[in-house]
C-alpha cells in the first residue's frame, strides 16, 4: 500500500466541517432580522462568530424573558450553551460593550464566561466618535450612526489603529494613543475648530478596560481550534447588509465594512470550507436607514403604514426607517456577491392588511440591479391582491391565506431563490420552515 496516500478519513473530515457550519448575512440595506434569524437557528450551534462591524448593528431578539438588543456581543448568547466570539475583523467599542454586558448580566450572571473577544480586534476611540460625530453633522454627512465606525476603520487601514492585544503593552499602547491624539488634535481644532481632547484621561480610561476584558481577550484561532476539535457548530452572524457593503454596496452611502459572506475568513482568519450554509435574510419589503439610494421607496401612505405596522426605527439610532417595497433585483445582487441561495424571510406579518401587494421584478431603464445607477432607477412591479388575515400564529406554509402563499412563490421566480423559513413575528417561536 501506497504509505503517502491520504486516508479516506481525511476527506470524510473535509466534507463534514464544509457542511456543520452555517453563515448568516443580511441582503438588503441592514435590519433584515438578522438578530432573530440567528437566536432561531442558534439552539442547533455551539459558536456564534461576529466577523464585521460594530456597535453600528442592532440586533433584536425577542424571546419570553424579554427583548434584547445586541450591539457588540453576538445574539446567540440567549443560548445558555452557546460561546460568543467577537472577531478580528470587528471595531470594538468598550464603553458600549460594558452597557451591553451589563443588561445581559440579568438576564445570566455568567455570561462573561461564555464571550470571547479577539485581541485583534481594533478599538473605537474618542476621537472616532467625537469626528463621525462632527463629520455627520457638518453639510458632508450620510447618515451614519455616530459609533465612530467609519473612523475606526480608516485608522486601521491607515496602520495607526490600537487593537485590543495592544492594551498589554502599555508603553506601546500610551506611546501609539500619545501619537494618535496629537494628529487627532490638530485635525480637530485646525479643521474643524473643536476643544481638544486629553491623552491622560484616555490612556487612563482604556487602561481600566484592558484590565476588566483580560479574562475575555483571546485569539480567536485557539478557539476555534478547540471548536474543530470538539466537532462543535460555528453559526457566523452578519452584521449590516450587502447593498451597506464598503466595496459593493451603493457607496458612498454605505458602512466601513465588507458585509457579505467573503468578510467572515478575513474577519475571523479562517477557512473557506469552514462556511457551509449561507443563508440570506430579507425582509417581505424593503427598508433603510441614513441616506443613500432606494429604488422602491414609498413615501406616500403604503410607507408609512409599513412603517408604523412594522415598528420600523432603529434598533441602534432609533430613527425613523426609510420603508419600501420588495425590490427583487436588489436582492438578487446581494445574493450573488455572497453565493447564497436559501432565503430566511422577515415580518411577512406585517405585509398583512395591505390592500394591494406590489414587488419590482426590474426596472424601466435598466437591465440588472447596478450600484452606480441605483438613484435613477424605475422600478417595475408586479401587482397582486393582499391578505387581510393575521398570520402571526401561522407555523406550516400551507396554512397560509393562498394571497399570502401566491407572494412567497413570487418572491422565489423573481429572485430565484429559495426560502427555507418565514418569519411571522418578532418571537422566536413566530417561524415557518418550509
Ligand atoms: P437586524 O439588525 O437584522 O437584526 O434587525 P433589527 O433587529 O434591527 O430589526 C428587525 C426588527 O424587526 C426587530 O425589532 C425585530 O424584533 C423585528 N422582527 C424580526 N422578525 C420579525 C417578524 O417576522 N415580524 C415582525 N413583526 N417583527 C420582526
Ligand atoms: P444591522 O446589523 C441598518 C447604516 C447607517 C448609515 C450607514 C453608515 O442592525 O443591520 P455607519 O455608522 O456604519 O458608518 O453608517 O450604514 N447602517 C445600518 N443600517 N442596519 C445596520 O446594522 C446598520 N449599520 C450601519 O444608517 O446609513
Ligand atoms: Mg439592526
Amino acid at each position: 500500500m501506497d504509505p503517502y496516500r491520504i486516508p479516506l478519513e481525511f476527506y470524510v473530515k473535509e466534507t463534514r466541517i464544509m457542511t456543520k457550519n452555517t453563515i448568516v448575512v443580511g441582503l438588503q440595506w441592514g435590519d433584515e432580522g438578522k438578530g432573530k434569524v440567528v437566536d432561531y437557528l442558534a439552539r442547533d450551534f455551539q459558536l456564534d462568530a461576529r466577523f464585521q462591524g460594530g456597535s453600528n448593528a442592532g440586533h433584536t431578539v425577542q424571546v419570553k424573558d424579554g427583548k434584547f438588543v445586541f450591539h457588540l456581543i453576538p445574539c446567540g448568547l440567549l443560548h445558555k450553551n452557546m460561546i460568543g466570539v467577537i472577531g478580528g475583523g470587528c471595531v470594538f467599542d468598550p464603553d458600549v460593550f460594558f452597557h451591553e454586558l451589563e443588561a445581559l448580566e440579568k438576564y445570566d450572571p455568567a455570561i462573561k464566561e461564555r464571550i470571547k473577544i479577539s485581541k485583534f480586534c481594533h478599538m473605537i476611540m474618542p476621537y472616532h466618535l467625537l469626528l463621525d460625530r462632527i463629520r455627520e453633522e457638518s453639510k458632508h454627512g450620510i447618515g451614519t450612526t455616530k459609533r465612530g465606525i467609519g473612523p475606526a476603520y480608516e485608522d486601521k487601514y491607515a496602520r495607526v489603529g490600537l487593537r485590543i492585544g495592544d492594551l498589554y503593552n502599555p508603553e506601546y499602547f500610551e506611546k501609539k494613543l500619545r501619537a494618535n491624539i496629537s494628529r487627532k488634535n490638530l485635525l480637530l481644532m485646525e479643521i474643524y475648530h473643536a476643544e481638544p481632547l486629553s491623552d491622560g484621561e484616555i490612556y487612563a480610561r482604556y487602561i481600566n478596560y484592558a484590565e476588566r476584558l483580560s479574562s475575555m481577550v483571546v485569539d480567536e484561532h485557539d478557539i476555534f481550534a478547540e471548536a474543530e476539535k470538539n466537532d462543535q457548530k460555528i453559526i457566523f452572524e452578519g452584521a449590516q447588509g450587502a447593498l451597506l457593503d464598503i466595496n459593493y454596496g451603493t457607496y458612498p452611502y454605505v458602512t466601513s465594512s465588507n458585509t457579505i459572506v467573503g468578510s467572515a475568513l478575513t474577519g475571523l482568519g479562517i477557512s473557506p470550507l469552514l462556511i457551509g450554509r449561507k443563508l440570506g435574510v430579507m425582509k417581505a419589503y424593503t427598508t433603510r436607514v441614513g441616506q443613500g439610494p432606494f429604488p422602491t421607496e414609498d413615501e406616500t401612505a403604503v410607507g408609512k403604514k409599513l412603517r408604523k405596522t412594522g415598528n420600523e426605527y432603529g434598533a441602534t439610532t432609533g430613527r425613523p426607517r426609510r420603508c419600501g417595497y420588495f425590490d427583487a433585483s436588489v436582492v438578487k445582487y446581494s445574493a450573488r456577491l455572497s453565493g447564497v441561495k436559501e432565503i430566511f424571510l422577515t415580518k411577512f406579518d406585517v405585509l398583512s392588511g395591505q390592500e394591494e401587494l406590489k414587488i419590482a421584478v426590474g426596472y424601466s431603464n435598466a437591465g440588472d440591479f447596478d450600484p452606480f445607477l441605483a438613484d435613477q432607477l424605475q422600478p417595475v412591479y408586479e401587482k397582486m391582491p393582499g391578505f387581510k388575515e393575521d398570520i402571526s400564529d401561522c407555523r406550516d406554509f400551507q396554512d397560509l391565506p393562498s394571497a399570502a402563499k401566491d407572494y412567497v412563490r413570487m418572491i422565489e421566480y423573481a429572485t430565484k431563490l429559495s426560502v427555507r423559513y418565514i418569519s411571522v413575528g418578532a418571537d422566536r417561536e413566530a417561524t415557518i420552515e418550509i
